[in-house]
């Protein structure tokens, strides 16, 4: 590794918003570690110069496992992005009709994961005195999503720690930010937008008229991830298109 390489390290890389985020900050620079259930996916995403890891984010012996095989390969890590997360199942709806292990399972990985990724990747953090933590949450983590109790309540925990993580650790170098994308067109959205009429209804209340692609959102976390807002610390970057100031 040369000495002014950074390496960025960036959950559910495989698919979406996370893969249209590893192609940016490779484009921007940085050697990547991609975790994913799915390894090829992860490993495509990483590219020749990063290395893809099969992990599941709310696996603590995966996660502890996996941070340690990055800091053997890499020695450093400067950016995390917590981007893995699932929206739940089609059961996982309002409280009373949701089942107990929908709503785990979306904690697990929505809020828990987070918490766990982080917490392998802040004594690296803290050994080199600088870091970036950069949270994907949701607008569902600060308005509700009608109908997806778990999701929203799973995307505010993830951006309240990401704020708790800001406060806690700003003094030693390190800063945390959260990412709130609005609908973005991905394989979890893909089934709603396949719908004309469904796809006209979310569309209809985005003032800019259309959903996000992935790479609007890389393109937040590409700009987070330079270092160019530096003193941006415990914000929610909101990428809804005006979604949410309607
Ligand atoms: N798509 C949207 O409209 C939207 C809006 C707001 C926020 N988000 C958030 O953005 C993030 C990415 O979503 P996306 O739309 O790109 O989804 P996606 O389904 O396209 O991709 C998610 C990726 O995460 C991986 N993953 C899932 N569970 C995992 C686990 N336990 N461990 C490791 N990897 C795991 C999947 O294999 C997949 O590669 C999620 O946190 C999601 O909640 C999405």
């Amino acid at each position: 590794m040369n000495a002014h390489e950074r390496i960025a390290v960036v959950t559910g890389g495989g698919s979406g918003i996370g893969l249209a985020t590893c192609s940016r900050l490779a484009a921007d620079g940085f050697t990547l570690a991609v975790l994913d259930l799915d390894v090829d996916a992860a490993k495509a995403a990483a590219g020749a110069d990063g290395t893809g890891y099969e992990a599941d984010v709310s696996d603590a012996d995966a996660v502890e496992r996996t941070f340690a095989e990055i800091v053997a390969a890499f020695g450093r890590i400067d950016v995390l992005v917590n981007n893995a997360g699932i929206n739940g199942g089609p059961a996982a709806t309002i409280c009373h009709e949701t089942p107990v292990a929908d709503w785990d399972r979306v904690h697990a990985i929505n809020s828990r994961g987070p918490f766990l990724c982080s917490r392998a990747a802040l004594p690296v953090m803290l050994a080199q005195g600088s870091g970036h933590v950069i949270t994907v949450a949701s607008v569902a983590g600060m308005i509700v999503f009608p109908g997806r109790c778990a999701y929203t309540a799973s995307k505010g925990a993830a951006l309240m720690f990401a704020k708790s993580l800001a406060v806690d650790y700003a003094q030693a170098g390190i800063r945390s930010n959260a990412v709130c994308p609005g609908f973005v067109e991905t394989p979890m959205t893909q089934w709603r937008l396949d719908v004309p009429e469904l796809r006209a209804k979310v569309e209809g209340n985005i003032p800019l008229g259309r959903v996000a692609q992935p790479t609007d959102i890389a393109d937040a976390i590409s700009v987070l991830a330079s270092g160019r807002l530096g003193y941006m610390n415990g914000h929610a970057l909101i990428v809804d298109g005006g979604w949410t100031a309607l």
